[in-house]
């Protein structure tokens, strides 16, 4: 996939933004906690946006994010660029006022052949995304979902989203989007939640006309 401008709607207002590198911020590398704390009260900062796909410049500081998120190190810029192919997949990045804030990504995901009868269908899934501790709470982390989400809508009629049952702060957010809870009683292939419980979630992008003549089958 070429990258690109994107247009996304934040605060009420549509930002344009097109590609470009960014140097990577020290407190990237700070390790962080694996789910943000949800926060009752939370307000959102409001604050210079933009969203658009990623491109190889970005790869360096994105894997910075990402070690730090994961605390896995290594190999994470050959993973995200892989999601630069544009084969079933895509990488948003976010900045805030000019540095880079966080990122997205987009997967086509199909289950493999002899796959238990509880696998998440095949689909275009919303997946991987992290914002950088000092970024969070600008609205970050929803642009970069309503930015997938409107890359989806131009080639399926629905998008899907899991997430860890104890993740308050993720689950917010996609149900803010307009994701809505399937089921918590699914599988899939090589995932396996913290806790043992995950939200398989939902966002229809078109008029359902009932599960007959719905891809997703019985789900
Ligand atoms: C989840 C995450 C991406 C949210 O990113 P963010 O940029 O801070 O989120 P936003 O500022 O866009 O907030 C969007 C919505 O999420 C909810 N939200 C965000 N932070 C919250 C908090 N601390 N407490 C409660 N709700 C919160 C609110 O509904 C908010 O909407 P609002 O601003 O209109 O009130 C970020 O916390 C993160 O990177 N967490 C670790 C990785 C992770 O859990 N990723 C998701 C995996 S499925």
């Amino acid at each position: 996939m070429s990258p690109g401008f994107i247009s996304v709607r934040v605060d009420g207002q549509t930002r344009r933004a097109a590609l470009g590198g960014f140097r990577a911020r020290r407190s990237l590398v700070a390790m962080a906690p694996r789910f943000a704390a949800f926060d009752e009260r939370h307000h959102r900062r409001g604050t210079e946006m933009s969203v658009c796909l990623a491109g190889e410049d970005d790869l360096a500081v994105l894997a910075q994010l990402a070690e730090a998120h994961s605390g896995v190190t290594g190999g994470w810029a050959e993973r995200l660029g892989a999601d630069l192919s544009g084969d079933g997949r895509a990488l948003f990045v976010a900045r805030v006022q000019q540095a880079m804030a966080g990122y997205g990504r987009v997967r086509w995901f199909s289950p493999p052949p002899g796959s238990p009868a509880d696998t998440v269908p095949a689909g275009w899934y919303l997946g991987g995304l992290v914002v950088a501790l000092d970024r969070r709470g600008c609205g970050a982390g929803a642009a970069l979902t309503r930015a997938r989400v409107g890359w989806v809508a131009e080639r399926a009629d629905e998008v899907w989203y899991y997430a860890n049952a104890r993740n308050a702060v993720s689950l917010a957010l996609h149900a803010a989007v307009g994701f809505e809870e399937v089921t918590r009683d699914f599988s899939v292939p090589g995932v396996s939640f913290e806790g043992g419980l995950g939200v398989l979630c939902r966002l229809r992008l078109r008029p359902h006309h009932g599960d007959g003549d719905h891809a997703s089958g019985r789900w």
